[in-house]
């Protein structure tokens, strides 16, 4: 299991390897890689470099030992993922929670961002009741544990009626998750900064994408986000909810395909 060897922790991550551009995948909470599992596939077979990590505390990646697990840790760890891979820059493609680090990942590792994928999330904060209903949540989750999370979260995260395979899906990754990660990620998102003022300053092609039913993150989130970046495309994904790329995994490939394809062709150099 390739694993690399952060100053403090072990981050597990996939690898297509090869000298295509790279595009780099954080996951949503409170899944892991797994959940990239299509989209790497097609993110080869589109002609690039596919990477996934798990967050700390997720997957095979190391605990996470303090209470929060911040999206500036993602972020960090994500560019300690890239340059352990000796991959100067790469398009970095999140959903919500991951979409949360990949803000994280821009305002912090400019130099490392080529493109940004923003799937199913927002640029701003929780307010003060968010941030209470994430520790409630954090409380819980250690308390009754994953399976009741995933009983908690799989409806919200779906269209309505799901999909009985991606349901199926979707509730054992949640169940896999553990209690001590889902309450460090949930404090983590409560503490997450607004980036809502340095979106206009994120010099690269962005594609924003949302499932047209998403109800956690809704389609206006996406279409202020894209209005704010300088250089965005928005697709909205129809028969889907929160986890596009789970309900709807050709539609999204398809966008994602396109967007890379446009923007991190022949006339990319390879990292
Ligand atoms: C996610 O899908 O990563 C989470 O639902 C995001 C959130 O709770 O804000």
């Amino acid at each position: 299991m390739p694993i690399a060897e952060l100053s403090d922790a072990r981050i597990h991550y996939t690898d297509t390897g090869g000298s295509r551009p790279a595009v780099l995948f954080l996951h949503a909470f409170p899944l892991d890689q797994e959940m990239w599992a299509a989209q790497m596939v097609a993110t080869v077979g589109a002609g690039f470099r596919a990477i996934a990590m798990d967050a700390r505390g997720f997957g095979g990646s190391s605990a996470h030992g303090g209470p929060a697990l911040t999206m500036e840790t993602i972020a960090d760890d994500a560019a300690g993922v890239l340059r352990s891979l000796a991959v100067r820059s790469a398009a970095v493609c999140g959903l919500s929670m991951g979409g949360y680090a990949a803000l994280a990942f821009a305002a912090r590792h400019q130099e490392m961002l080529a493109a940004l994928v923003l799937a199913d999330t927002r640029a701003g904060a929780d307010d003060a009741e968010g941030k209470k209903k994430r520790e409630a949540f954090a409380l819980a989750a250690l308390e009754k544990g994953s399976p009741w999370v995933a009983g908690e979260m799989a409806p919200k995260l779906q269209k309505d009626p799901p999909d009985p395979a991606a349901d199926r899906a979707i509730r054992a990754l949640i169940a896999k998750a553990q209690p001590a990660a889902i309450a460090a990620a949930s404090r983590g998102m409560a503490l997450r900064a607004d980036h809502r003022a340095g979106l206009e300053f994120i010099d690269v092609p962005a594609l924003v994408l949302v499932g047209e039913a998403d109800k956690l993150t809704p389609p206006a989130e996406s279409e202020a986000m894209a209005a704010a970046l300088p250089h965005a495309t928005l697709v909205k994904i129809p028969g889907a909810a929160h986890l596009s790329n789970l309900e709807q995994p050709a539609a999204f490939d398809r966008a994602l395909a396109a967007f890379l394809k446009q923007h991190l062709g022949e006339d990319t150099p390879p990292a």
